[in-house]
């Protein structure tokens, strides 16, 4: 199944995602590609529930009919930053196993900070492994995989194992590409023998209030000048990208862009006349927006937006 961030939980639980086999291992796969890897593999390990993120859409769609066409049903993708699914959704101690099948390598000098496998990585795949938890990554790519290592060893949370690529990686989309030019596949097993301590994505739970704002907006309020704003903080950048008008009510719609880390996202912020005069801006549900830190100050960059557009402010809940 495919799964959006808003379907997740934060922190989420294999017996949720996978309730006809709550007790089994849980396997990630980072950039999954177009899915050969566990459509070989899960059926050697039919007890095993798989977690697939990767970033590209069409990828996703591939390896679902691929996953469908193997009989997986205890399977689900999704469509993100792996950070991201790692550190929001995935809970402390919980996976049995992250596989990375030929990683972008980002080879140019200079491009090393876009690369996955770095420190904070391994620091964070340690924190989420449960005791005996391995990573396996496998690489044509010399210089990357000898980085990965380096980067691995600094987190001293891992112990590395002896053992051959599992036949699976060696017929990845990726795989087959590299082998034919002559390439030479790396393959490392690092179990986890520390468990860091690394707090999660900070989510309002569901059931609290949707962040909010009550104003007062001047007689004759338009938004018709409207410029682009950036708000920044420590933890945030919110990007105000637009303001568009609703066609028959008296109402307003705020494009923002909202990064933080491991994480961005575009929500809209609604400012809605209401009967008594006053004005109700909040987060609108429309694409499921997951309630952050930065989320609540793109509401509070709207409020503040009308506060210098002549508003009045009488109760802020974000
Ligand atoms: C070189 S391809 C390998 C694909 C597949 N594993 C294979 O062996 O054929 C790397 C894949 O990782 C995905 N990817 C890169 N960075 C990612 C990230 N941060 N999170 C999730 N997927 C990522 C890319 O979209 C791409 O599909």
């Amino acid at each position: 199944m495919i799964l959006r961030l808003s379907d997740f939980r934060f922190p989420d639980s294999g017996a949720r995602l996978f309730p006809e086999n709550p007790d089994g291992d849980v396997v990630l796969e980072i950039g999954f590609g177009d899915g050969r890897f566990w459509a070989e593999q899960g059926p050697l390990e039919p007890g095993v529930n798989y977690l697939g993120v990767e970033l590209s859409g069409v990828s996703l769609l591939k390896a679902q009919r691929r996953l469908r066409a193997a009989g997986l049903g205890n399977a689900h993708l999704t469509k993100m930053p792996a950070m991201t699914l790692l550190r929001g959704v995935v809970a402390p101690r919980s996976l049995s196993r992250i596989v990375v099948n030929f990683p972008d390598p980002w080879p140019k000098a200079g491009h090393e900070e876009h690369r996955l496998l770095r420190e904070e990585f391994f620091e964070l795949a340690a924190s989420r492994l449960r005791e005996g938890g391995e990573v396996w990554i496998t690489t044509d790519h010399e210089e990357y995989f000898g980085f990965a290592l380096e980067h691995a060893a600094r987190t001293q949370a891992f112990e590395a194992l002896e053992a051959s690529p599992p036949a699976a990686a060696l017929r990845t989309k990726y795989a087959l590409k590299w082998q034919e030019l002559g390439l030479m596949v790396n393959h490392a097993r690092l179990r986890v023998t520390r468990h860091p301590n690394v707090s999660g994505l900070d989510v309002q739970n569901e059931g609290e209030n949707v962040p909010h704002a009550i104003v007062t907006l001047p007689p004759d309020f338009h938004l018709g000048d409207f410029e682009k704003t950036v708000a920044r903080t420590p933890a945030f950048t919110v990007v105000l990208l637009d303001a568009f008008r609703h066609a028959t009510r008296d109402q307003w719609a705020l494009l923002a862009h909202v990064e933080e880390r491991d994480l961005t996202q575009e929500a809209l912020v609604s400012v809605t006349r209401r009967e008594d005069g006053s004005s109700l801006v909040r987060l609108e549900r429309f694409g499921g927006p997951i309630v952050t830190p930065g989320l609540k100050g793109a509401v509070e960059a709207v409020t503040t937006l009308l506060e210098g557009r002549g508003a009045t402010v009488s109760h802020r809940a974000y």
